[in-house]
Parts: C-alpha cells; structure tokens; sequence
C-alpha cells in the first residue's frame, strides 16, 4: 500500500493553540505539572494510593453507587469491552451521527446481530422511538446502546428518559457512550437506570487523553458473570475484582495521566458536578445565541449539547480557511464539520472542560474579526 501520508519529525517548536476543539480541551497547569514525577512501580502501595483515590473520587464527582473503572484506552475501548461484556446476540444502537454509527460498527465487528435505529444528521433519539421499538419487536435485545452527546452533529440525546424505558425491560441493559459529555454535563446515573456509561478524560474533564471512565451497575456485572465471556482488557469483573482485592489495575497503567487525573478529580469536586454542568450550561446559552445572530444551531431545537456546539453555516463562509486565520492570527483552534458530509456545512466548538463564557467569547470575536460578521 503506499503510504499517503508523508512521516515527518516532530521539531518541538510548535505555536501552543488554545483548544475549542471538541478534544483534547484545555488541560490546567497545576494537571499537566502533575504529570512530571520520577515514575514508580504500577504493583506499589503508592500505585494502591493513587488509584484508589480516583476511582473513589469518581464515584463521590458523580454521585454513583456503582463501580468505576478507569484504565489506560481510550473511550473506544468501552464500545468494544461492554459488547463484548454484554451481548450474546442482539443489540440495538439508535444511529444520529458519526459517533453512533461507529458504535454499532464495532459491534457488527464483533459478529453481533446489530439492529440501527435511524435518525437523520442533527435529530435527537427519541425514547418514544425506543418504547415502540422494544415493544414492536420479537426479538431480545441484550443491549440498549445510546450516545448522550453525538459530538459529530452537537446532538445532546435524552438518555435520561431512554434509560427509564430501557429500565422496563429487565434482561435488556442500557449502554450509554458519554465520551464528549460526562463531567460537563450532569446525568444522574442511578436513577435511570444506566448499566454502563463511559467516557474519556481529553474531553469535559479536561484531563490529558490516554484513560478511559466507566461506571458498571451490579446489574452489569452479574450480567457478564452469567454470560460467561468477556473482554480481557475491559471485563468488568476482572478490572472490578482487581479493584476490589488489590486496588490497582490489572496491567501496567498510564501512571503520569493517572497523577493529573487526581489533581483534575480534586478540581472537579471542588466544584462540584452541580455546578459544572451549570457552567456548561452557560457556555452552550452564550454560544447558541451567538449562533442565532450569525448563523443558525445545527442541531434539533432543545436537543443541543452543553459541551460541543455544532453550527450551521448559513452564511457560507469559508470555514476551512477561517479555521486556518483563526489558528495563526489567535492561536485558538476550533473544528469544522464532521466528515465530508458535515464538513463545510456546519462548524463545531468545544466548549468544554475548564472554558467559560468569558474564554468562548474570545474564540467567537476573533471568529467575527476573521470571518467579517
Ligand atoms: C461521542 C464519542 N464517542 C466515542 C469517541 C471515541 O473516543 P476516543 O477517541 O477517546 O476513543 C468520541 C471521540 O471523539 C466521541 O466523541
């Protein structure tokens, strides 16, 4: 195969952008400096020290009494191990963007028996659809799999109603893919009956990429017990009775994003989940009506995300090129569409992690200044 792409040295002098993209986001000093320390061994009591404290500040950040498991992947990792984990047979993932299709991809992979529930660009899940479906159909779905925040189209499903109609059907578990959501976007995972939710920290915990989060219900525990097969990497009852009897991970970990998770978690609880999904918030009402006098929300109305906005280019800029002044004139870079279906169509922002109304607003004027709105 020839190679497209030509390999090229990292020369270490390049100009530091400020992320708007929807991640890697903006890490703070104090996380990344964290990061700097002589390495230690991954079966130490120091390792126990740090991993048990982030594990159970997660839990505490999130007001969960299920398990969390954080491991060295991405959150691509968590597609992957709950299929595995979970699914015999069927499952059924409502598709709304890229990020979605790519879930029910992978289960495809897998050799799953995959039913897509589909929705254009831009429209929410509706759990309505869900019920319907799950009533309509003969078959028995081990998985419900649902994406809170399809970053491709800005699309903030309502996983909280789909989780409490998927909590009706008692053998069938709820997946949740909240990768560019989770820690900027409060979701009460108890009560609605969530088996599994993941997410990775480059985005609204606005960590350095490199670990996954997942939180796993006894439910979904149980469940991969009985089934009886499992991923290895990402089982949950081996990465949870690891927990459980050493306090560690079951394999090396990334140990210096492990050190800037604890420093970040501490960020997070003194803030509160409450209070940053406020923020957040915040950001999407600034950003959305900035949208509207300039151009339009992408996404279904009352369906738009607290952590990427995804805009409509109704004014027909050219958004490649104004991504590109914006990147040398500012040092701030911001996406444009996803894909080639999205790409010039729509732009996105990623107002996540540690971005406040005040830092948008700097990315938006120099947009104005650079695009002449
Ligand atoms: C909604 C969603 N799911 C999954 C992923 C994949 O996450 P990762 O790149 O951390 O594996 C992304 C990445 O942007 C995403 O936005």
């Amino acid at each position: 195969m020839d190679p497209v792409t030509e390999k090229r040295e990292y020369r270490d002098d390049y100009d530091d952008k400020t992320l708007y993209i929807p991640g890697p986001t903006e890490v703070r000093d104090d996380v990344i400096e964290a990061m700097a320390e002589p390495m230690f061994g991954h079966r130490m009591d120091r390792m126990t020290d740090l991993y048990t404290t982030i594990v159970e500040d997660t839990k505490t950040f999130l007001g969960t009494d299920n398990e969390v498991v954080i491991l060295t992947a991405s959150g691509t990792e968590f597609w992957e191990a709950s299929t595995l984990n979970l699914v015999d047979e069927n499952i059924l993932v409502p598709t709304c963007g890229s990020f979605s299709e790519r879930h029910a991809n992978v289960a495809e992979r897998l050799g799953k028996d995959v039913d897509r529930l589909e929705y254009e660009w831009g429209e929410a899940v509706k759990p309505e659809d869900i019920r319907e479906h799950l009533e309509s159909t003969d078959k028995q779905y081990d998985v419900v799999a649902t994406v809170m925040n399809e970053s491709s189209t800005g699309v903030r499903n309502p996983i909280e109603e789909i989780g409490d109609v998927v909590a009706e059907y008692p053998d069938t578990y709820f997946v949740v893919d909240a990768v560019s959501a989770l820690g900027g976007d409060h979701v009460d995972i108890d009560e609605h009956g969530i088996d599994v939710i993941f997410a990775s920290t480059q985005k609204a915990f606005a960590m350095p990429p490199g670990l996954a989060v997942c939180v796993v219900s006894d439910d979904a525990y149980d469940r991969e017990v009985e089934k009886g097969d499992s991923s290895w990497y990402g089982g949950f009852r081996r990465t949870i009775d690891y927990y459980d009897r050493k306090g560690q991970t079951h394999s090396t970990p990334a140990i210096p994003i492990m050190l800037a998770y604890r420093k970040q978690m501490k960020h997070m609880l003194d803030e509160g989940h409450r209070a940053r999904d406020e923020r957040h918030r915040e950001m999407m009402a600034y950003v959305h009506d900035w949208a509207d006098e300039h151009f339009a929300m992408f996404p279904e109305e009352g369906y738009e995300s607290q952590t990427v906005a995804c805009i409509e280019n109704t004014q027909g800029i050219d958004v490649a090129a104004t991504i590109e002044e914006v990147s040398a004139e500012y040092d701030m870079a911001f996406s444009n569409g996803y894909g080639s279906q999205l790409g010039e169509e729509t732009f996105r922002i990623g107002h996540m992690g540690e971005h406040t109304v005040e830092s948008v607003k700097e990315l938006t004027d120099a947009i104005e200044d650079v695009a002449d709105l």
